[in-house]
């Protein structure tokens, strides 16, 4: 037993965000912080002996360090075994399958999720715990309570276990398990999806091309594309995980995966397009010539998911953030299953999921999942789409044209205002705030307005309620905006503007143009560019 205890302070700062413990890469590589920070997880959740956990991560810079350091402190804190990924690796939605899957005590994942990697970038490390899901405020609470409170880190001086190698090797008396990140998911995929239909579309010349920004669904989607469902060797691109993403901005959407974008609208595009972020927990879905928002794609998921095997029952209820559009209630109202309105992230839809109230749940922010796991799950949602796909014989712009002819279009974007001035940011939600009980029942460029709140949840499970969510403005003809804080921001305050129309007719608009009265209204309630001198917003999605 070669397990030491060292002396420590407490660092200033370790306070656990949506999606853990997110600095910059240096700031994590300093002597002692990492350290400490797995300290406090273990101090927090009442120590590690005898209990087993998960290792892994999305294969960015430090990552493999960070991963012999939690092995070394899992040991010294008296647990019984870490199951880790080969070479430190498993995609964020394969880590919580796994925790699940071996029903362990919960699970370290290594990432920054869609953030740039690297030595100047960034570094992350979240709790995962025992339903597979991201630690609830009072853990990450009592975590960051445990980091104020340090004196001493426990850590094991043994040598660094080869990660390479599958198999079960001894760290101070701790199993060390390394097994194959992709196996365990890839076996879940098949048992949710139809894999001899999407084999016979692959065998018929369907072409897709999936983009995995050199991160880590790439082993994922090779093994399960190419391998499996026998797509041809180039269908996965940028499919081997990089320290630093090969220099990309891993988050899936128009402007980052830009040259996914270029090659589905150009003259030779494949019939289907998909992409994955830094840690494979988002995606984005694009057909031949035309993109599909993650609103939408939600939506026809939802409508379409008694066609893969794992849903043929059905689903229970449906699930989105609230300022995801509303194409996903008008599906949920069509199947008399109940809809869900929760605030921004993920961890929002663990109750409804773990309670059995909800099969399917996503966020505009390019998040789409189910119960199978407690992450959203790009690849899930590619091969939900294939599935869909192959059941019914119909391209993507098809398939959305019988969607918005069935329950009309929830014409839907978000505009982005970057690194404003906390204060104007303030000024900016003040105004409208304070207009807000008086709005019902007024008129703003042209359309009469229904409701208007700041939104508060109250979680049907538990009964916690979540305050000051975002607001909210809803037009008697079921059109929307929403206006809120980004939570993630790191430079000043973000603020994001969501525009949602519904149409029940004329399908072809340009999104832009058919948003514009909403832009004005939203100018003319809350003033974002008169108050930010801005000429308009910096990312639109
Ligand atoms: C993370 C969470 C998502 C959430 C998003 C919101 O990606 O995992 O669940 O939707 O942050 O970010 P925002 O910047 O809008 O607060
Ligand atoms: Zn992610």
């Amino acid at each position: 037993m070669t397990a030491t205890t060292r002396p420590t302070k407490p660092i200033e700062g370790q306070k656990p965000g949506t999606s853990g413990l997110r600095k910059k890469t240096r700031v994590f590589m300093q002597p002692g912080y990492l350290e400490n920070f797995v300290q406090a997880i273990f101090d927090a959740i009442g120590g590690g002996a005898g209990k087993t956990f998960v290792l892994g991560g999305d294969g960015r810079f430090f990552g493999a360090e960070a991963a012999q350091i939690i092995l070394k402190m899992a040991a010294a804190n008296g647990a019984a075994r870490v199951i880790v990924g080969r070479d430190a690796l498993l995609s964020t939605p394969a880590a919580s399958h796994l925790i699940r899957l071996r029903g362990t005590d919960g699970g370290f994942i290594m990432s920054a999720s869609h953030n740039p990697g690297g030595p100047d970038e960034d570094f992350g490390l979240k709790f995962n715990t025992t339903n597979g899901g991201p630690a609830p405020e009072a853990v990450t609470d009592a975590i960051f309570a445990a980091s104020g409170k340090l004196s001493q880190i426990h850590i094991s001086d043994a040598a660094d276990i080869d990660l390479s190698r599958l198999g079960e090797v001894d760290l101070d008396g701790m199993v060390v398990e390394v097994v194959d990140p992709v196996a365990d998911y890839a076996a879940l995929m098949e048992s949710l999806f139809d894999f001899a239909a999407l084999k016979s579309l692959f065998a018929g010349g369907f072409r897709m091309r999936y983009d995995a920004m050199n991160a880590i669904t790439g082993p994922y989607a090779t093994e399960i594309i190419q391998n499996r469902l026998e797509a041809p060797a180039g269908t996965v691109v940028n499919a081997t995980p990089l320290p630093d993403f090969g220099g990309l901005h891993p988050d899936p959407n128009p402007t980052w995966a830009k040259a996914l974008m270029d090659e589905m609208m150009g003259p030779d595009a494949p019939d289907f397009g998909a992409a994955s972020d830094g840690d494979g927990d988002r995606n984005m879905v694009v057909g031949r010539g035309i993109y599909v928002s993650p609103s939408d794609s939600l939506a026809v998921l939802a409508a379409n998911a008694h066609l893969a095997p794992g849903y043929s029952a059905g689903l229970k209820g449906i699930a989105r953030s609230m300022p995801t559009s509303t194409a996903a209630d008008r599906v949920a109202e069509a199947l008399g299953i109940p809809a869900y309105e929760t605030p921004t992230g993920w961890k929002f839809f663990g109750n409804l999921l773990d309670a059995g109230r909800a099969t399917i749940c996503g966020e505009e922010s390019f998040g789409t999942g189910s119960d199978h796991v407690r992450e959203k799950d790009g690849l899930w949602a590619v091969l939900l789409w294939l599935n869909v796909l192959a059941a019914r014989g119909q391209a993507v712009a098809e398939i959305m044209g019988d969607h918005w002819a069935k329950f009309g279009r929830n014409y839907y974007s978000r505009h982005d205002y970057e690194a404003l001035p906390v204060a104007d940011a303030q000024a900016i939600t003040d105004r409208l705030r304070g207009k807000l009980s008086s709005l019902p029942g007024t008129k703003v460029a042209g359309m009469e307005i229904a409701m208007a709140d700041d939104f508060a949840y109250a979680d049907p499970v538990d009964g916690s309620v979540s305050s000051n969510q975002g607001l909210r403005v809803v037009f008697t003809d079921g059109s929307r905006l929403v206006v809120r804080l980004s939570g993630t921001g790191t430079e000043g305050a973000t603020l994001r503007l969501y525009l949602e129309r519904y149409a029940d007719r004329g399908f072809d608009q340009d999104v832009q143009q058919a948003l514009d009265p909403l832009i004005q209204a939203a100018e003319a309630l809350a003033g974002i560019r008169e108050i930010s001198g801005r000429t308009g917003p910096d990312v639109i999605t």
